[in-house]
């Protein structure tokens, strides 16, 4: 009868909708061909960044850090640090012992970086840093000492030694102007002379990777790989110096930025981009920039979630279609949050009362399809950042013409900290694409600060730079 007929209706449209779900869950999954694919676009791209000919325009930047060797335990003394460029900015004191009792102690002041301090001048934001710097000098009590600084500033940098660097562009959340182009170090040095206060010995610049890598090949010297999946995503690894064509220097090994969030700037990967990595993209600061790390990193996953969780809800399968103030604002999506609706121990209801939080009135219903598509998102960067980094090992493994390699990764972020989910994949999908390499994953305690230090000493004890 009637009822029958209406019973009918109403499952049909539950069946299509589920369907219409689970269309847009499955343009995130990757199949192992394309995992491979992936791979294979990375190693190449890698190439393209080493060789003379293609360096200067390569997606995949693959920049010389001039730092050579990992830490041999020798290095001692008391140093400065800067943090620049990942969820916060922080000052560090930071004290190395060398010896038998070889140690690493650290003090260190975390500070807001207002919105308008990134995205407004230059000056103003080196300004606002060396404000900083003097707020902990003064708190520590050691304005006058003039100590050795290592900066770790993370962003992209040209440098012509371990103490100069020219950012390339900005990525993430920064956008301040009359930087883009100019030596970094200047910046600092000339923000320090405006204030006129205090002096410091800058001594090297430093990307969040390479500081990863020497913070944990500190404790195991198998670790020549630094693996951030944090705010941004990126690696960096040591490399033959004869592959690194655009250094004159043919012996020994050199720690190569990769800048591997650039990966796809060139299209190679847009067959497996969704709508809402396009619109993410279209949103951002950087808009054709930075197309992996968009799909791969704690400042960008949680919008790809507001980008689907908005299609949804305007197609009627979400939120009673209704959207929100809140949905409509960009940021909403921590990676804090996504870590935590993904939790396996969380019931549905805390499902329901984040998104409370959030502003988003769900249904049970609701809550269930937000967490199958938090799942969709991070697996999808994790499987990723696994195939990246495949290529990675990979690469290491044919240089040392070895039949099997076994290697240290240092990683760190809040993505792979966080996440439940994120670093298990992560494993499975680099054990599957480079099955001739047994990585070992070391998580690094600090290697922003402790990287800095140790870069910094090492560069003291060699070059003796920074005394200008
Ligand atoms: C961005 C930056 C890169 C940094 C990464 C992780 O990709 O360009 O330099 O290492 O974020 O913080």
């Amino acid at each position: 009868g009637k009822g029958a007929a209406m019973v009918t209706a109403v499952a049909c449209r539950l069946v299509s909708q589920r369907k219409q779900i689970d269309e847009i869950l499955a343009s995130f999954e990757l199949s192992k061909e394309n995992l491979i694919e992936v791979k294979n676009k990375m190693r190449g791209e890698l190439e393209y960044g080493l060789k003379k000919e293609t360096h200067a325009t390569a997606t995949v930047k693959m920049l010389p850090t001039y730092v050579c060797g990992t830490p041999d335990g020798t290095e001692k003394g008391k140093f400065l640090a800067l943090d620049l460029g990942g969820t916060n900015f922080r000052v560090l004191l930071v004290k190395i012992r060398s010896g038998r009792r070889k140690s690493v102690r650290m003090y260190n002041k975390i500070f807001a970086i207002p919105l308008e301090i990134m995205q407004g001048t230059g000056e103003e934001l080196f300004d606002h840093i060396v404000q900083c710097i003097a707020e902990f000098l003064e708190y520590m009590g050691i304005k006058g000492a003039r100590l050795p600084l290592g900066f770790t500033f993370s962003f992209p940098c040209r440098q012509a030694s371990i103490d100069k660097g020219a950012l390339v562009e900005w990525t993430k959340g920064f956008k301040a102007t009359d930087c883009e182009g100019e030596d970094v170090v200047d910046m600092l040095r000339e923000a320090i002379k405006r204030r006129n206060e205090f002096d410091l010995d800058i001594v090297a610049v430093v990307n969040d990777t390479v500081g990863t890598m020497m913070t944990c090949g500190y404790e195991d010297p198998n670790c020549e790989i630094g693996f951030i999946a944090g705010t941004g995503s990126n690696v960096c690894y040591m490399e033959e110096m004869k592959n690194i064509e655009i250094m004159e220097v043919t012996e020994g090994k050199m720690c190569i930025n990769t800048e591997w969030g650039g990966f796809g700037d060139n299209g190679c990967i847009d067959s497996i981009r969704t709508k809402y990595d396009k619109e993410v993209d279209e949103g951002s600061l950087n808009p054709g920039k930075q197309r992996y790390e968009k799909m791969t990193s704690g400042m960008y996953l949680g919008e790809i979630v507001r980008q689907i969780l908005i299609d949804l809800t305007k197609h009627g399968l979400l939120f009673r279609g209704q959207i929100s103030e809140s949905l409509r604002t960009r940021g909403i999506f921590e990676t804090k949050f996504l870590s935590h609706i993904e939790s396996d121990r969380l019931a549905l209801l805390q499902v329901r009362r984040i998104l409370q939080q959030l502003g988003l009135d769900s249904t049970c219903d609701d809550s269930i399809i937000v967490k199958e598509v938090c799942g969709a998102v991070s697996k999808r960067a994790a499987q990723l950042c696994g195939a990246g980094l495949a290529a990675i090992v990979e690469k290491k493994r044919e240089n040392s013409n070895l039949e099997h390699l076994k290697i240290t990764v240092g990683v760190d972020g809040t993505l792979y900290k966080l996440h439940p989910h994120f670093s298990g994949i992560l494993r499975e999908t680099v054990k599957e694409m480079a099955p001739q390499c047994d990585v070992t994953f070391m998580l690094s305690e600090d290697g922003s600060g402790k990287g800095a230090a140790l870069i910094t000493a090492v560069a003291k004890r060699l070059h003796n730079v920074g005394e200008n």
